[in-house]
């Protein structure tokens, strides 16, 4: 229930928070977008010819998870109060589309009542509920009074813990397996959907063969989830949802299976090949469903409108489309590239840029333009093969671009070729591996045959002095003064942010360094995740607000009810950024309504293993898609003067042991992979407030890293909101200067808010805390002052008020 501060936990916050409250309605226009984007989010795997149904087809609906669905998954980033959701059985039902067979929705609905499941507690929830047991007669019975079945299997994973390699989890359970095979058996047409946030092993589909007549990946789509599987199944909408990472036979056939879930660390070995550029560089083979990859019911054509324009920074690649079926529909246009090997070895294809058309009807076209910088094809060389240590590099030769329906399926459409060896940012090395920490890791080489070969290497490690580049770096103080200033100054202009600054006590420094200590303060709407800010008295007196955060990625965590999102990976899998950013538009608004400054949002951490407990609150394998998705979240969220918080920064790729594990990575897997979508989204959104990770990265915690929130995301990316950590954090002395503890060394490292505070670290001299270091000589005022201004920015920002939505 309490955590190592004495202050509530997750767990503890979940039972203290279990009152509803209610307050107002959620707009048509909300939960319009709510559903289209669970709609545009179902992926199609498989079809032959079932979808969508006959209207009058006979439905027989098997599978508990019709009544019980799981329309998100577990922890902060699925702990909504939902207003309502719409069950798969409600969306059937609802919809006059469906000749449902009645008999055996009694049979399943009166089972369900009987044995309503078990949610557990924190990180004890339940990965999937038993099955109602079948037997060969009622789905004989089933299947002579219906034309169709319709198997659905669920799946929930959740935060703290990883999904199992184990029936009910990663695998089907023996009942499932028991139900297939009799559907199978007695129906000549057979859909099966599947109701998870994250990816579940699907070999089993083979073994079914022809038997299989449809199969659906609806992810899980929050309220509105049975409408949108009612969309797609009805016809009335055609599937334009595309998978976000790739889809393999096993799990064993995934490069990070051997290196993760590690208590100490896990060597990112696997190094740039994430994903799909793994599996399309040495293992195609071992695919199920590649990335990108996506079913219709009708059919596109897709090419060049006019030839590539290659400016001096840009890319521009005008695609037409053109529905060449018999219904509607959307096409998701992607483009990849595919770089010259060069000395740096690079994956056989890359993600460049995406869109979505609009709805198409029959015949008719559209030209698409992607654009992308020609810098989103440099690599990092973080050995300085290529001569240019720290740099991100364009190595010399063709660049093919190619139009992708997927990954797999691409043809090329044209070229960019690099001349010589082109230096596109020379920065300084980051975050290296730690020299004792050193690991082999894969890179690519090409065969005279074109084929791309398995080689490993040592990662290079780290040579720059941390200490001396923290110490040429200090800021410089603001000179104290005495005067009484109030923040209203600040707000209209009077003085600045400094000025006020110049008057504050250490108390009231200290206090802006932190969150009120607890979850649900009472200095915030009821149920948030805490405040910040205006967390003392006398910060409120002087006109300091304070500023409420709460959870999260799939909607408002709060005691008040709130619309319940699709999950991440079901947003990105729309692939559709305007109605994203629309969605997260009216999220915006509703943070205003509920008394939230900040959500704690987009999750946006690569799937760079399935098992991951919180990949269903990512979106993706891919950076490049990860980023713009996020970038649309963060836009609509900001819209009405609310902060969107990206998380968790950086490389927090595994539950299990959060708090302990090392994520050890090259410099280059780090840039290239796992911090692209972050750069992406900071750049081009702007969001005011970032949370770190639980986890170290190459042997510092999230919250203590300097090279990461310093020299990278405020230094390189110009990063200037403010950075709170996760909530709590790992207490420790800095290394590098021993009169730096806890929070001392968090803010020497340019993390400015500890959320949501803790008793132990309060400044109370003598415990390590802020003022003793002050005190001593360790941490400096300036450094303390810097933080304080930060935090201001956003309190200023919140002063000036929030725009009430009008439309
Ligand atoms: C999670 C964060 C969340 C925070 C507040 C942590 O356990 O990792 O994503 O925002 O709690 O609930």
């Amino acid at each position: 229930m309490t955590d190592q501060t004495g202050m509530l936990s997750q767990e503890g916050f979940i039972k203290a928070n279990n009152q509803t409250l209610k307050l107002g309605e959620l707009s048509p226009e909300y939960i319009r977008a709510c559903r289209d984007a669970a709609t545009e989010g179902i992926v199609l795997l498989e079809n032959k010819g079932v979808l969508p149904l006959l209207v009058d087809a006979k439905l027989s609906v098997f599978g508990r998870i019709q009544y019980d669905y799981f329309y998100v998954s577990y922890g902060s980033g699925g702990d909504v109060k939902k207003p309502y959701a719409i069950s798969l059985m409600d969306g059937l039902k609802a919809n006059p589309h469906f000749n449902l067979n009645d008999k055996l929705n009694e049979i399943y609905e009166k089972w369900c009542a009987k044995n309503i499941p078990d949610e557990g507690e924190w990180g004890t929830w339940p990965t999937h509920f038993e099955e109602m047991p079948l037997n060969d007669a009622l789905v004989k019975e089933a299947a002579a009074m219906s034309d169709v079945a319709l198997v659905v299997i669920g799946r929930s994973a959740g935060e703290d813990r990883e999904s199992l390699l184990a029936p009910g989890s990663f695998y089907l359970t023996d009942s499932e397996l028991e139900m297939l095979n009799l559907v199978t058996d007695h129906f000549d047409q057979v859909v099966v959907l599947i109701d998870a946030g994250n990816t579940i092993d699907l070999s089993w589909v083979k073994n079914y063969g022809d038997k299989i007549d449809a199969l659906l990946y609806a992810w899980q789509g929050g309220m509105e989830s049975g409408n949108a599987v009612a969309d797609i199944l009805s016809g009335a909408v055609s599937p334009s949802g595309k998978l976000t990472s790739t889809i393999a036979q096993h799990y064993e056939d995934y490069p990070t299976a051997r290196n993760f879930g590690g208590e100490v660390f896990n060597n990112y070995a696997e190094d740039i090949y994430v994903g799909y550029r793994y599996f399309e560089t040495f293992a195609k083979e071992v695919v199920l469903y590649p990335f990108g990859y996506g079913l219709s019911y009708t059919a596109f054509s897709a090419s060049l409108a006019e030839p590539i324009t290659v400016d001096a920074n840009q890319v521009l690649v005008p695609i037409k489309v053109t529905n060449k079926g018999k219904v509607p529909g959307k096409h998701v246009v992607q483009v990849y590239y595919s770089a010259p090997q060069g000395v740096l070895g690079k994956p056989a294809v890359e993600l460049a840029g995406f869109t979505k058309t609009s709805l198409l009807a029959p015949d008719e076209s559209e030209v698409v333009m992607i654009t992308f910088d020609k810098t989103l094809m440099a690599s990092y060389d973080d050995a300085g093969k290529t001569g240019h240590k720290s740099a991100w590099v364009l190595e010399a030769g063709d660049y093919e671009i190619l139009l992708g329906g997927d990954v797999r399926r691409v043809e090329p459409i044209g070229k960019v070729t690099v001349e010589a060896l082109k230096i596109c940012e020379q920065l300084t090395e980051a975050v290296a591996v730690e020299p004792a920490h050193a690991f082999d890791r894969l890179v690519a080489s090409q065969a005279a045959d074109g084929r791309f070969v398995q080689a490993w290497e040592k990662t290079p490690v780290r040579t720059v002095n941390l200490k001396e580049r923290i110490l040429a770096n200090l800021p410089a103080q603001i000179a104290t003064t005495e005067a009484d200033l109030h923040f209203d100054d600040v707000v209209s202009g009077k003085i600045t942010i400094k000025d006020f600054v110049a008057t504050l006590n250490m108390d009231e420094l200290e206090a802006l360094t932190r969150g009120d200590y607890i979850m649900n303060s009472p200095l915030g709407a009821p149920g948030n995740a805490g405040t910040f800010g205006g967390v003392i008295k006398s910060l409120r007196d002087k006109g300091v607000v304070p500023i409420t955060t709460s959870d999260g990625p799939s909607g408002l965590r709060l005691q008040y009810e709130s619309a319940l999102l699709p999950c991440g990976t079901a947003l990105a899998s729309t692939w559709n950024l305007p109605l994203l950013k629309e969605l997260a538009t009216f999220q915006g608004a509703e943070l205003t309504e509920k008394g939230t400054e900040v959500l704690l949002a987009p999750g946006m951490n690569i799937m760079r293993d399935p098992l991951c407990g919180r990949n269903f609150e990512y979106f993706s394998e891919d950076p490049i898609l990860t980023g713009h998705v996020a970038t649309a979240m963060v836009q609509g969220l900001q819209t009405y003067g609310n902060s969107a918080c990206p998380k968790h920064f950086a490389c927090n790729n595994q539950e299990k042991f959060r708090n302990t594990h090392d994520s050890r990575l090259s410099e280059r897997a780090l840039r290239e992979i796992y911090l692209k979508g972050f750069e992406i989204c900071i750049k081009e959104s702007n969001p005011k407030n970032l949370m770190t990770a639980y986890n170290k990265i190459n042997g510092v915690w999230g919250h203590y890293h300097y090279e990461l929130c310093m020299t990278i995301l405020r230094g390189e990316w110009g990063y200037l909101g403010n950075i709170v950590t996760d909530w709590w954090m790992q207490e420790a002395v800095d290394p590098d200067f021993e009169l730096l503890t806890n929070d001392a060394y968090r803010i020497r490292a340019g993390v400015d808010v500890l959320m949501p505070g803790g008793k132990h670290f309060a400044a109370t001299a003598g415990d390590g805390s802020l003022l003793e270091s002050y005190e001593k000589g360790g941490i400096t005022l300036a450094e303390i002052q810097r933080t304080a201004v930060t935090v201001l920015k956003f309190v200023l920002h919140v002063r000036k008020g929030k725009k009430v939505r009008t439309t």
